[in-house]
């Protein structure tokens, strides 16, 4: 991992530390193709390393209430630990977050069927999703931000989506400890994409604890419960009253063995929450925090939904960064998106991308301290 490294870009500023750099290291060779590692640093010391294997963050420092960074995400030392098997450790998902029901679907009159791969149905992208591809990178320079630019061109028929499908996504690290996700596409035929990030976030620190007693927020009045392989009934349920309600942050534990239906059919937290106001326009939706460190992500999005999933998945047989083991909930994603198997809801907002339309959305991660 130590070859070939070397400084790519290095604005300075005035005064000490005061240096966004971005530095690319070589991970290993995937389908023929390089990959490699870029290592984003702001000026407070805030290290984002992205690799375009996948589009994978693979490491994310926060600095704890004593101003201590530490790696707030899970994933892997090694490019070839993700190529064996990972559970989308910091990826980009696509061309579809989540679930497609039976991996079918129906646009302008013509059925498509999807790869499936997760039971009946298809699951972030299919067999072979942007997760699971060498991306084109490029490093961008602005004054205030450090960028990467990951660029994807999806064939006509991957994994049975329709369309040549041009795919940009834009990593940005501010000087304010903040992490911008900026995805673009555009398309030769009608298609559904939902792309988000797949980052498993832990405040603790290197996982110190579990994720049980980070309090979490979300912005979202309703929920949309799933059948027994987590498809959507297409209900827009009240969160009041329910385990689901995170309106008041709310600690992840402390209800997620309550005697719950759709808990147990996620086998915990596995549901996409319906955002409020959510109107296209950038807005705080959901926040994280974890009492202990005094670690704090808040998230900003466009996007309608927000896939919360409490690493239920997670059992201990994973050993990731540092030889650290992932026990059950030592990580927990949080998707922004389009709800799931919306092409199969037309009451859901639309996901269908058409040529000479443009896909844009953003999502911000800010890190701070309370
Ligand atoms: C998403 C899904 C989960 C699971 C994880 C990865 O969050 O909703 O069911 O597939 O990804 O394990």
């Amino acid at each position: 991992m130590s070859l070939g490294f070397f400084v790519l870009w290095n604005v300075s500023c005035s005064g000490k530390h005061k240096t966004l750099t971005i530095k690319k290291e070589r991970f290993g060779m995937f389908d023929g193709k390089q990959a490699n590692l870029y290592t984003l640093t702001n000026d407070k010391g805030m290290v984002v390393k992205i690799t375009n294997y996948g589009g994978i963050i693979q490491t994310l420092t926060a600095p704890d209430r004593n101003g201590k960074f530490e790696d707030v995400v899970l994933g892997y030392d090694r490019l070839d630990d993700y190529l064996k098997d990972s559970p989308y450790f910091g990826a980009i998902v696509g061309r579809y977050g989540n679930r497609i029901a039976r991996g079918r679907f129906t646009l302008d009159g013509v059925q498509y069927q999807l790869a499936t791969n997760n039971g009946p149905n298809h699951l972030h992208g299919g067999i072979k999703g942007f997760d699971k591809v060498v991306w084109s990178a490029e490093p961008i320079h602005e004054k205030d931000k450090v960028r990467l630019k990951l660029t994807y061109l999806s064939p006509d028929g991957e994994e049975g989506y329709p369309g040549n499908l041009k795919v940009a996504v834009i990593y940005s690290l501010t000087n304010h400890n903040e992490l911008e996700i900026e995805y673009f596409a555009q398309t030769d035929k009608a298609t559904p994409v939902n792309l988000t990030h797949h980052g498993y976030f832990n405040l603790t620190g290197h996982c110190k604890r579990d994720i049980l007693e980070h309090q979490l927020w979300i912005n979202a009045d309703y929920f949309t419960p799933v059948d027994s392989t987590l498809i959507p009934t297409g209900e827009l349920r009240p969160v009041e009253g329910t385990p689901f309600d995170f309106r008041q942050p709310t600690a992840i534990g402390a209800r997620i063995n309550d005697p719950d239906e759709q808990l147990k059919y996620g086998r915990g937290y596995d549901h996409n929450w319906v955002l409020n106001q959510a109107d296209g326009t950038l807005k705080l939706q959901a926040a994280l925090y974890d009492p202990q460190s005094g670690r704090y992500m808040q998230i900003y999005t466009d996007q309608p939904g927000l896939q919360f999933y409490s690493g239920n998945f997670l059992d201990g047989s994973i050993v990731g960064k540092g030889g650290v083991v992932y026990k059950h909930r030592y990580g927990l994603c949080l998707e922004t998106q389009h709800f799931p198997d919306s092409p199969n809801h037309p009451e859901f907002p639309s996901t269908i991308l058409r040529p000479g339309e443009q896909y844009h959305t953003k999502t911000i991660y800010k890190f701070s301290i309370k």
